[in-house]
C-alpha cells in the first residue's frame, strides 16, 4: 500500500500535469452537457414555442426553470432594476415618497414588495417540491399552495387601492417586469432566451396584471416592448422625488456588498440605466470607462457561468412551503439584506404598511 502511494506521489510532473488537464476538460464538457440539458428537454417536449402563451401550466413550468434554475442571478437583479426604474416616473415617485416608507422603513418596504412578489411567483415550485416529498400528496395541500398567490395579489391590490395610482403607471411597471429580465438575460446570460421562455415570462406576468385589474394590457410581447418605449418617452422625467425614493433603495441594496463597493456604487449605477432614467434621477452620465468596466464584469460573469458552473438542480425560491407550526408564520428561506425585516416570519395577509394591517388577521397567530 505504502509503495503504491509513494509511486503516486512520485509520478513524473508531466503525468500529473496531463491528469489535471484531462480532469479540467472532462469537467468543462460536463458543465456544457448539463447546462443545456434542461432547456433541450423543454424544447423537445414543446416544439411549438407559442404553447407557453396559451397554456398556463406550460408557461409556469418553463418560467420556473428559466427564472429559478437557468438565470437566478440575472432574473432577480433585473427585477430589482425594473422596480428601481419605475421611480424615474414622477407620478410614481411622488406617491411613494409621500408614503414616507422610503425614508424611514426602507428595509421593511423592500421586503414587503419582495415577499409579495415571491409569494405570487413561487407556488409552482412549492407544489413540485411537495410532490417530490410525497408522490400522493393530497389535493387539499396542493390547493393550499395554489391559494397563496391569490392571497398575495389580493393583499397587493388592497394596499395599492389606498393610493391614486394610474393605470398607465401600473402598466409601465408590469412592462418593465417583463421587458427588463428579457433584455438583461439576452444581453448578459450564458445563453440567449429561447422564444418559449420569453413567451412564458410574458404569460406569467400577464396573468398577474389581469389579477391586479390592470386595463389594456398589450396582448403580445412586441406590443409590450412598444408600450414600454412610448410610455417611458412620455413619462420618465426629472423630479426631485425620483431620487428621494431611489437613493434609499440603492443604499439598501448596497448592504449586500462589501463596504468599499459603496464608494464606487454611485459611479457605477448609471451604467445600468438608460440615459433617460439617468436624467430622471438627476444623476451624471456614466463615463465611458465605467460603461466598459460594467460590461466587462457582466461578460466575465457570463463566461464563468458558461464554462465552470454546473446548473442548479432545484429552483431558487425564497418562500418556504410550510409556515412555522407554532407561529403559523412563513420564514423566508434566506435573507437578502443582512438583517431580516420579519425576524419571526411573516403572514401574507399582513405584508405591507403597518397602518394597513388587517384589524383581525384571518390566520390565527
Ligand atoms: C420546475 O420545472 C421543471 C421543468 O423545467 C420541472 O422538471 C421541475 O420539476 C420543476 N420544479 C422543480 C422542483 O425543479
Ligand atoms: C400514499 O400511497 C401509498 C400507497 O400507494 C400509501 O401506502 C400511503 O399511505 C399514501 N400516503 C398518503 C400520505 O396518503
Ligand atoms: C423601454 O423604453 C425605453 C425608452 O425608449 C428604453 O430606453 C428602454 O430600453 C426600454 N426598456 C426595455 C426593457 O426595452
Amino acid at each position: 500500500m505504502m509503495d503504491f502511494i509513494n509511486l503516486l506521489l512520485h509520478q513524473s510532473k508531466q503525468y500529473r500535469y496531463k491528469l489535471g488537464i484531462s480532469a479540467a476538460v472532462i469537467y468543462v464538457a460536463l458543465v456544457r452537457y448539463f447546462r443545456y440539458r434542461q432547456i433541450n428537454k423543454l424544447k423537445r417536449k414543446y416544439p411549438d414555442p407559442t404553447i407557453a402563451l396559451y397554456d398556463r401550466a406550460v408557461a409556469e413550468e418553463v418560467f420556473n426553470n428559466t427564472n429559478g434554475k437557468e438565470f437566478p442571478f440575472l432574473a432577480r437583479t433585473s427585477l430589482e432594476l425594473a422596480l428601481f426604474k419605475t421611480y424615474a416616473v414622477p407620478s410614481i415617485s411622488k406617491i411613494l415618497h409621500a408614503t414616507g416608507a422610503f425614508s424611514k422603513q426602507t428595509l421593511k418596504r423592500a421586503e414587503d414588495t419582495g415577499l409579495i412578489l415571491a409569494e405570487a411567483l413561487d407556488s409552482y415550485e412549492h407544489v413540485q417540491r411537495l410532490k417530490k416529498q410525497n408522490p400522493n400528496v393530497s389535493q387539499e395541500e396542493i390547493n393550499e399552495q395554489l391559494e397563496r398567490p391569490n392571497i398575495a395579489l389580493t393583499r397587493l391590490n388592497e394596499i395599492h387601492g389606498k393610493y391614486p395610482i394610474s393605470n398607465g403607471d401600473f402598466l409601465y411597471t408590469l412592462s418593465l417586469f417583463i421587458c427588463e429580465p428579457i433584455k438583461w438575460i439576452n444581453r448578459y446570460g450564458w445563453r440567449k432566451l429561447e422564444p418559449i421562455e420569453s413567451n412564458a415570462i410574458f404569460r406569467v406576468w400577464y396573468d398577474i396584471g389581469v389579477k391586479m385589474n390592470i386595463q389594456d394590457i398589450p396582448k403580445t410581447l412586441e406590443d409590450m416592448f412598444a408600450f414600454n418605449e412610448t410610455y417611458a418617452r412620455e413619462n420618465v422625467r426629472y423630479a426631485p422625488s425620483n431620487w428621494k425614493v431611489g437613493k434609499p433603495t440603492v443604499d439598501l441594496l448596497l448592504q449586500r456588498f462589501p463596504k468599499f463597493i459603496e464608494s464606487i456604487a454611485y459611479t457605477v449605477i448609471p451604467a445600468a440605466l438608460e440615459p433617460m432614467d439617468i436624467k430622471g434621477f438627476g444623476l451624471d452620465m456614466p463615463k465611458p470607462w465605467v460603461l466598459r468596466m460594467v460590461h466587462f464584469s457582466f461578460s466575465l460573469h457570463r463566461q464563468f457561468v458558461y464554462y465552470f458552473m454546473l446548473p442548479r438542480m432545484t429552483a431558487l425560491i425564497r418562500t418556504p412551503i410550510k409556515p412555522d407550526p407554532k407561529t403559523k408564520r412563513y420564514k423566508p428561506l434566506y435573507d437578502l439584506y443582512g438583517e431580516p425585516a420579519y425576524p419571526n416570519g411573516y403572514c401574507i395577509y399582513e405584508l405591507g404598511p403597518d397602518k394597513f394591517k388587517p384589524l383581525k388577521c384571518p390566520v390565527p397567530h
